[in-house]
């Protein structure tokens, strides 16, 4: 008699061995002064190694792709051997770990970027506001790439790639989701672009496509995955039709042989804002041949019956595991978690980072 797949069955994710399916989700903690990782960084990861994947926050390809005070890069010399220290520990805990790559397009502030324009598919401010170094500012309208900028960006991504197999890490995310510089090419309510990258579904996925192919050339698209977020409504982010433009991506990566595919569910901002798909996962499951990631709002029990009924492959969890550095652990004991504080979310030191207790410490 064949058992259901749960969260502890092992699996192969591309060409890396799982030891369960229970992944952490990309979090961004702001923790990396002057875009640095630093030891405190390798502890807090190292401390959730029993993840049978932990995704990093979202990591700048080049100076121009930073959105917040105090993400890490991975474009200089000095970021990869601090990214080797958390590799490294990571990999002694018996951890693996997949770096995620990221661009935040117009997203940012000139503040951020050395007095330029932030960059996007085109002139259309995002919806919000940023801090920055001199406060909280509404951001402003983004510059458009011109056609030559954009090669130059895929080549970003493509450096940016090789640099994270320098830093050790088990493979690479690239953060298509949440409204940062992929997911603007993608949605046609940040691009209205009248070149090959504007206009149809098809070209406004190119700019994705070609990233996807840019990096894959580096690690190959067995250790490559991707984060996508259909219903995602964050800095005004919207599409005139985001099940033929999700159905479209989807399809089209098919062929690509990726490590998978990482879908987020919408979140209750998301369901407040406007009508968004929900549930994500189980429209688009059937669209995607390959390993398919879950995530968004998951349980225990929801992440087992999502794994059991085949609508997803591996969930990823976020908040929990920031709050739950052994929440694998938690998960087998069926026991209580740490709740997550978002005042320690984002910025600051260890507290709120790696002062979240294990269950051992809990019990004693
Ligand atoms: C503090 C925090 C930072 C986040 N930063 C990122 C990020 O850098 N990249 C990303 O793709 N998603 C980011 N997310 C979204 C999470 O990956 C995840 O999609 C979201 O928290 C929903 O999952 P959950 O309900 O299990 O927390 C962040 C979420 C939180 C709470």
């Amino acid at each position: 008699m064949s058992t259901a797949i749960n969260l502890f069955s092992p699996i192969e994710l591309g060409s890396n061995s799982l030891a369960n399916r229970i992944i952490m989700a990309p979090m961004t903690r702001l923790r990396a002064m002057g875009g640095i990782p630093n030891s405190l960084m390798a502890t807090y990861y190292a401390q959730r190694a029993s993840a049978g994947l932990i995704i990093t926050e979202c990591t700048m390809v080049s100076p121009m792709s930073n959105g917040y005070m105090n993400c890490p890069g991975i474009y200089s010399p000095e970021q990869i051997e601090a990214w080797q220290m958390v590799t490294g520990a990571v990999h002694d805990a018996g951890g693996k770990i997949f770096l995620q790559l990221w661009h935040s397009g117009r997203i940012s502030h000139p503040s951020l970027l050395g007095g330029k324009q932030p960059v996007a598919p085109s002139a259309i401010a995002p919806v919000g506001e940023l801090h920055t170094p001199t406060g909280k500012v509404a951001m402003e309208t983004p510059r458009a790439l011109e056609k030559h900028e954009i090669s130059e960006v895929v080549e970003q991504f493509r450096s940016g790639a090789k640099n994270a197999k320098a830093a050790g890490f088990d493979g690479i995310e690239l953060h298509g989701a949440f409204g940062y510089l992929i997911d603007q090419f993608l949605q046609d309510g940040s691009n209205q672009r009248n070149d090959e990258y504007g206009g149809s579904i098809k070209n406004r996925a190119k700019f994705l496509m070609e990233v996807v192919e840019a990096v894959s050339s580096i690690w190959g698209a067995d250790r490559v995955g991707i984060k996508l977020s259909p219903s995602n409504t964050f800095y005004g982010m919207v599409d005139s039709n985001p099940q033929a433009t999700f159905s479209y991506v989807l399809e089209a990566l098919n062929p690509v042989g990726l490590a998978y595919v990482h879908l987020m569910e919408p979140n209750e901002i998301d369901l407040k804002s406007r009508d968004v798909i929900n549930p994500v996962t189980p429209l688009f499951r059937p669209l995607y041949q390959g390993t398919l990631i879950s995530n968004g709002n998951y349980t225990y029990e929801t992440a087992n019956a999502a794994l059991a009924d085949g609508s997803a492959d591996l969930i990823s969890f976020g908040k929990l595991f920031l709050a739950n550095p052994d929440l694998p652990s938690r998960f087998k004991l069926n026991t209580s978690l740490n709740e997550p504080d978002p005042e320690t979310f984002y910025g600051g030191g260890k507290e709120g980072y790696t002062d979240y207790p294990f269950l051992e410490k809990v019990a004693s």
